[in-house]
């Protein structure tokens, strides 16, 4: 599992010191599906890589498993707000990457030409990511992050350039993998209907510096279809409860409905 405890961290720029996280303690058990909503700019890609180990921590403690981060680590997939993709390599070699640094070449080329047929992109395997739209890159990195089964999976906002259609399927994508592998899941987002269908708990942060507001136990069943699960009576009632804890870190309420997504 993955443990936070008394978290805070401060950046030192030229002109201030901004402290973006506080005291921040959660628990994320193994195996378990856990988002993390809250206002911009509350600490939460801080956060992310933070347990990455892209990041070193400052204060409080950091743990996977019983062990302390320090440094990256080889059993974490990170998918990064910003594009990450390597701009001279194709979509296959992009997503083979990951696969290469761990030296699995075993069955590569079938584990890296399955995952990019699952993210729809077959017909783009050797094309460049300048060739992509934004949100083809997005599947790009989508399939480089889970092709090697990460036993922990850290994403920032990754399906938030995507229409809905593909959306919905790049959920599901990720809640299939993520299930079928046992993955601990860390997942960022903007959008509560998101964070409800994917979730098994949704921590709920405040505005800057972000400290854990509520953790909420989604209450739906674990083996889900996405678009399915919109339709049962306790996601509409989920989706009321984080919205209420939200409404208060952000300001006016024309700025609580530009921050976040779907609030119905
Ligand atoms: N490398 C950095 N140097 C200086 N300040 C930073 C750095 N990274 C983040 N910050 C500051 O830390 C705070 C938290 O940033 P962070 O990116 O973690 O927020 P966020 O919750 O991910 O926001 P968003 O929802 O907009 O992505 C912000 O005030 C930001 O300005
Ligand atoms: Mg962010």
């Amino acid at each position: 599992m993955i443990r936070l405890e008394h978290v805070s961290h401060t950046f030192a720029t030229r002109t201030q010191d901004v402290r973006a996280i506080h005291d921040v303690s959660l628990d994320i058990e193994a195996g378990s599906f856990v988002s993390v909503v809250g206002p911009s700019g509350c600490g939460k890609s801080t956060l992310l890589s933070l347990i990455s180990g892209l990041m070193p921590v400052q204060t409080g403690s950091v743990s996977i498993n019983g062990a302390r981060v320090e440094g990256v680590r080889r059993d974490a997939a990170m998918m990064l707000q910003s594009d990450a993709l390597l701009p001279w390599r194709t979509v296959r070699q992009n997503v083979g990457l990951a696969l290469e640094i761990r030296r699995e070449r075993k069955g590569m080329a079938d584990r890296v030409d399955a995952i990019i047929e699952r993210v729809g992109l077959a017909e783009f395997a050797d094309a460049r990511p300048a060739e992509l739209s934004g949100g083809m890159r997005k599947r790009v990195q989508l399939a480089a992050s889970l092709v090697y089964s990460p036993s922990i999976i850290l994403m920032d906002e990754p399906f938030s350039a995507l229409d809905a259609f593909t959306r919905a399927s790049m959920q599901q994508l990720l809640l299939d993998l993520s299930r079928s592998s046992e993955a601990t899941v860390l997942f960022v987002t903007h959008d509560l209907d998101e964070a409800v269908a994917l979730s098994d708990k949704v921590a709920v942060f405040t505005k800057r510096p972000g400290t854990v507001k509520s953790v909420h136990t989604i209450d739906l069943p674990r083996d889900r279809a996405v678009t399915d699960v919109q339709s049962l009576p306790g996601f509409a009632e989920a989706r009321r409860r984080l919205w209420e804890e939200l409404r208060g870190e952000l300001g006016t309420d024309d700025e609580a409905r530009r921050q976040v997504q779907h609030v119905g």
